[in-house]
């Protein structure tokens, strides 16, 4: 599995067909999808028919992050839509582990997100139950927005909870990651890195891609 997860949300949606064909031809195999409600964060993007649409169109897995209120309403749409990984955000509180039993039961990877500024402890609880878990490096709603340093201390907290727990609990990191960052993420523990901006701005994402890689790779 690539551990790059490009994000769409700032591609320019005109061209994003020939985007995803570049992203396809450079062996990305998930897409993440940003998907907004207006009410969880002050932005809206897409809902479920960009996962069928994808789907339709190209060989991807797709990794859904559901930045929604009562994301239990939703995730059933994710799934049937052709979502392959589906996560939320621990801060809606109610029903965090009906929603990743329903997740799972589908045969999907469930995972937790969580905000740079709600405690990690608010996890720990479902490290067992969780296939991954989403450390936001910003706060959601937008693209293209500053790394927040204090993440990389998150994650190596967090990963030494999941070694305590003896979990498979993966680490996915998500907002302003670039090849500045991304090395110290991978020695803290992180497992899949989100990234949008970053590639959206190289003028060329066969060279970005590789150079992301072997920073990745520790070459
Ligand atoms: C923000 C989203 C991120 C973002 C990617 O709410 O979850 O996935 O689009 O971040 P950048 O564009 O900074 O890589
Ligand atoms: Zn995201």
């Amino acid at each position: 599995m690539n551990p790059i997860f490009p994000s769409i949300l700032s591609t320019n949606y005109f061209n994003l067909e020939s985007r995803l064909n570049e992203f396809y031809s450079n062996a990305i195999d998930f897409i993440h999808l940003d998907v907004m409600d207006g009410h969880f964060v002050d932005n809206i993007s897409f809902g479920h028919m960009v996962v069928s649409a994808i789907k339709s169109k190209f060989k991807f897995k797709i990794d859904s992050h559901l930045m929604v209120n009562n994301p239990e309403k939703m995730i059933s749409k994710f799934i049937h839509a052709g979502s392959d990984w589906i996560s939320f955000h621990v801060e809606t509180k109610n029903k965090i582990r009906e929603n990743i039993s329903n997740i799972k039961a589908h045969n999907l990877k469930a995972g937790i997100v969580i905000n740079p500024d709600t405690a990690i402890d608010t996890l720990f609880p479902y490290i067992n139950d969780a296939d991954y878990i989403l450390l936001m490096s910003v706060f959601p709603g937008y693209g293209g927005q500053e790394f927040i340093d204090s993440t990389v201390d998150r994650v190596f907290k967090i990963k030494e909870r999941i070694k305590y727990e003896g979990s498979s609990c993966l680490i996915q990191v998500d907002g302003g990651i670039n090849t500045s960052n991304i090395g110290i993420l991978k020695d803290a523990g992180v497992d899949v890195f989100v990234i949008g901006t970053f590639l959206y701005n190289s003028d060329n994402i066969k060279k970005t891609l590789m150079s992301t890689l072997s920073r990745i790779n520790g070459v």
